[in-house]
């Protein structure tokens, strides 16, 4: 077993079998929609906590289901939007510190918003099946509650937004579809919606793009063990988004599990988990905090096309933006999104898609090089970037690769790109030299590189590099090219 999965399988004993017992509370058996019945609580007190995030009060300011006046009393304001944050399977029975700075962020940057905090934590504290089983009687009391405020003071369910995490994401579904009548809620955002349990369920049974009049999602842990994982990795919203391929996240080392259980036992392992499950919580913050730095997601099949810079196109909405400003819009099919992040906030990286045109000139020998690609922008430069080219070059052919940048250099005017010299392909030389005379006395046969395209998935603009002095194409190792924007001189090849 690697690190990786080694963590997968304890998190996942640790989820799936029943450790300390919380409470004496004795639950049915797992709860499918038959078993679920709707019960409306109009006179007593829900078991859910909605408190009203203020900046004055340390936990909110409580509003009581069917108690008018509590709405006064907390300051919530029926004209404006109400951001609800939903939390998700809790360990310590205690609320995340996530959820202050999400509420935080939420009010700095949008004054004009009620922020509640739906705390379930008592349901939430379980073993996990059973906190599975109570998703659904916490959706429940949800809609009762947003029922309420519509008949009470016509707050209208479209001005709501959930924002759910894992648990929590399931949670908001269920708030979605139980509320009665036709109309939906306006918005559900499920981060990292939980895997075990719902994996593979039937849209009923789970997050679905039908709980909301708009659902996002952002998937940041979907690495699997043993066919579970701690996100869910189908997709289930609308726009769902898979943030450096959804499995796993930079910057959340695997190692660190380890420190984590030698300093706080076998619970340090949530730690470690959390980091990159609670990368979705972050990456939506992020959005709110940096309004210069929103992050540009492209629709693609897969993580490996992706990687080749194929997707970076923005054309009939193939693109969308990460987190809380996204552009809502209802397609017939849910559209999977890809982007790298960086491995901390702000999280934004910026896209690009090469495609160089190489032919080797040593007929059939395939070289596998290392180059480096130095880049010259308006506004700032970046050296010796590695390139790693999936597949070795053979013959003529065009290359697409990916590359990103943590910086915004500005229009890009200049590429340098290096070979980096290896031993071995001066080997091949020699040998190429010994047995084809001609090359003698003449040049040392390479890479023709006669053009570098180049694609900016933020601006969407599209550049051609040429060779600085035409008459001279070929690359040998330990060279340095320099290539400057040029009109297109060559024939197109396929434009893909
Ligand atoms: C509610 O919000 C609206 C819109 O910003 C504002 O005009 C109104 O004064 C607010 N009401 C209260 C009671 O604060
Ligand atoms: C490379 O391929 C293109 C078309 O596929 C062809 O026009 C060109 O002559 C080829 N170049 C070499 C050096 O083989």
């Amino acid at each position: 077993m690697n690190s990786l999965q080694l963590l997968s399988f304890l998190l996942l004993s640790c989820i799936i079998t029943p450790g300390n017992t919380h409470g004496g509370k004795k639950k049915e058996a797992l709860g499918s929609q038959s078993q679920h019945t709707r019960t409306k609580k109009d006179h007593q007190n829900l078991e859910t906590k909605f408190r009203l995030y203020t900046d004055t009060t340390e936990e909110g300011c409580q509003i009581f289901f069917n108690q008018l006046e509590t709405l006064d009393k907390c300051s919530f304001n029926a004209s404006l939007p109400l951001v609800m944050i939903v939390h998700g399977w809790s360990v310590d029975g205690m609320l995340e510190g996530w959820i202050w700075k999400m509420a935080a962020a939420l009010k700095s940057q949008h004054k004009q918003i009620n922020v509640i905090i739906a705390d379930w934590l008592t349901s939430a504290h379980q073993h996990y099946p059973i906190a599975v089983q109570n998703t659904r009687h916490i959706g429940q009391e949800i809609a009762d509650f947003l029922e309420w405020l519509e008949e009470s003071i016509q707050f209208s369910r479209s001005n709501a937004h959930l924002i759910g995490y894992s648990l929590g994401a399931h949670v908001s579904g269920f708030a979605g579809s139980y509320i009665s009548g036709t109309n939906k809620i306006g918005r559900i955002t499920g981060l990292d919606p939980a895997g075990p349990l719902f994996e593979g369920m039937s849209p009923t049974d789970r997050l679905s793009p039908d709980d909301a009049n708009f659902v996002d999602a952002i998937h940041t842990f979907t690495k699997q063990h043993m066919g579970l994982s701690v996100g869910i990795k189908q997709p289930v919203a609308h726009f769902d988004f898979y943030p450096n391929g959804g499995t796993f996240q930079p910057g959340c080392h695997i190692m660190h599990v380890y420190n984590h259980i030698a300093q706080y036992g076998i619970t340090g392992i949530t730690q470690t988990v959390k980091c990159a499950h609670e990368r979705s919580v972050h990456l939506f913050i992020d959005s709110l905090l940096h309004n210069d730095k929103q992050s540009t997601a492209y629709w693609c099949n897969d993580i490996n096309t992706f990687n080749k810079g194929m997707c970076l196109s923005c054309r009939k909405n193939r693109c969308n933006t990460l987190g809380y400003n996204i552009r809502e819009e209802r397609l017939p099919k849910s559209r999977q999104l890809f982007l790298k992040t960086r491995a901390h906030m702000p999280f934004k990286v910026y896209h690009y898609q090469f495609k160089i045109h190489f032919i080797n000139e040593i007929q059939g020998k395939q070289i596998d090089p290392t180059f480096t690609i130095s880049l010259t922008g308006t506004k700032e430069d970046v050296k010796n970037l590695p390139i790693t080219l999936v597949e070795g070059i053979n013959g003529n052919k065009t290359y697409s690769f990916l590359i990103t940048l943590d910086t915004d250099i500005g229009e890009l005017i200049m590429i340098k790109f290096k070979w980096e010299g290896t031993a071995v392909w001066e080997n091949i030389w020699d040998t190429v030299q010994t047995i084809i005379p001609w090359t003698k006395g003449t040049r040392r046969p390479g890479l023709i590189v006669k053009t570098i395209r180049v694609k900016a998935g933020e601006t969407q603009q599209k550049m051609t590099f040429c060779s600085q002095s035409i008459d001279n194409v070929h690359l040998h190792p330990a060279q340095e090219k320099t290539f400057v924007r040029c009109e297109d001189r060559f024939p197109r090849q396929n434009r893909k």
